[in-house]
C-alpha cells in the first residue's frame, strides 16, 4: 500500500472526530493533525497574555509569534500540542478555552494564519486531519472526506464521562450541553468557512455506534479509497 491519501474528518463539537481520526491514522500509519487544537492554542495564548476576544488588533499582532507544533506517538496514544516549544495540551482543554475558542475561530486573520499552515502539513499526503472546514477549505481535494454527526445529548454525556475520568467533577452535564449547542451554532453560522459537510463527504452518525464500530467503518472506507486510487 504505497499510495497515500489525505483524509478530512469534520463534524460537530465532541462528536468523536478526534478518536476516529487518531484510530485511522494509527491503522494506516499516517500523521494525525487536530486542527481544533490550533484554534485552541491561539485562544490559550490570547488568554495568557490577557487579551480580550474583542481586541482584534492585539490578537492579530500576536499571531506571528505563535509557533504551533505537535508531537505524535500513536503507540503510546500520545498526541500533544506545543506552543513555542511548550506542551500546552492540558491548558487548551479547559472550559475557559472552550468558551472563547469559537469567537476566536471566527476571526478571518486567525483562520488564514492557521489554514495556510494546515494546507502545508498536507502536501506530502498521508495525513488525517480533523476539524470543521477540512473537507471544504483546507483539503478540498482530500481523497476521503468524513462528516461526523451525533445527537447533542449523546455527545454531552460522552464528554461528561471523559471529564470525570480525568478527575474534573466541577462541570455539569447542563453546562457541557449548553457549551456544545452554543459552539455548534457559532461554528455553523459564521461567515468564514462555516461548519458544513462537503458535497462529497460520507456522513457517519455515531449516536448508536461503539468506538470500534465507527473506527472499523472509517477504516473500510479509507482502504477502499486507497485501493481504488491504486488501480
Ligand atoms: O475540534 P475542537 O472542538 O477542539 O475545536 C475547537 C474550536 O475550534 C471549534 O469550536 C471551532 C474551531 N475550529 C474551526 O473553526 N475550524 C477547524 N478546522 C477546527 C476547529
Amino acid at each position: 500500500m504505497d499510495k497515500k491519501i489525505n483524509i478530512a474528518v469534520d463534524g460537530y463539537s465532541s462528536c468523536g472526530k478526534g478518536t476516529l481520526a487518531k484510530a485511522l491514522a494509527k491503522s494506516l500509519d499516517y500523521i494525525f493533525i487536530d486542527s481544533g487544537a490550533m484554534y485552541r492554542a491561539v485562544t490559550y495564548a490570547m488568554i495568557r497574555q490577557g487579551i480580550a476576544v474583542y481586541d482584534l488588533q492585539k490578537i492579530i499582532r500576536l499571531l506571528p509569534d505563535l509557533h504551533i507544533s505537535f508531537k505524535n506517538n500513536p503507540q503510546k496514544d500520545y498526541y500533544h500540542t506545543f506552543l513555542n516549544g511548550e506542551d500546552i495540551e492540558e491548558g487548551i482543554r479547559t472550559m475557559e478555552v472552550n468558551e472563547l475558542v469559537s469567537p476566536v475561530s471566527k476571526i478571518d486573520e486567525v483562520r488564514s494564519f492557521l489554514v495556510q499552515q494546515q494546507k502545508k502539513l498536507g502536501t506530502g499526503k498521508g495525513v488525517v486531519m480533523d476539524g470543521r472546514d477540512i473537507g471544504t477549505v483546507v483539503f478540498p481535494d482530500a481523497e476521503l472526506k468524513i462528516f461526523m454527526i451525533a445527537k447533542a445529548e449523546v455527545r454531552a454525556e460522552r464528554r461528561l464521562k471523559e471529564l470525570q475520568q480525568k478527575g474534573n467533577t466541577q462541570v455539569s452535564y447542563d453546562q457541557i450541553l449548553e457549551n456544545l449547542n452554543d459552539r455548534d451554532l457559532q461554528d455553523s453560522t459564521r461567515a468564514n468557512s462555516p461548519l458544513k459537510a462537503a458535497v462529497d463527504a460520507v456522513i457517519i452518525d455515531n449516536s448508536d455506534l461503539t468506538r470500534d464500530e465507527q473506527n472499523k467503518l472509517a477504516l473500510e472506507l479509507a482502504l477502499k479509497r486507497i485501493m481504488s486510487d491504486e488501480l
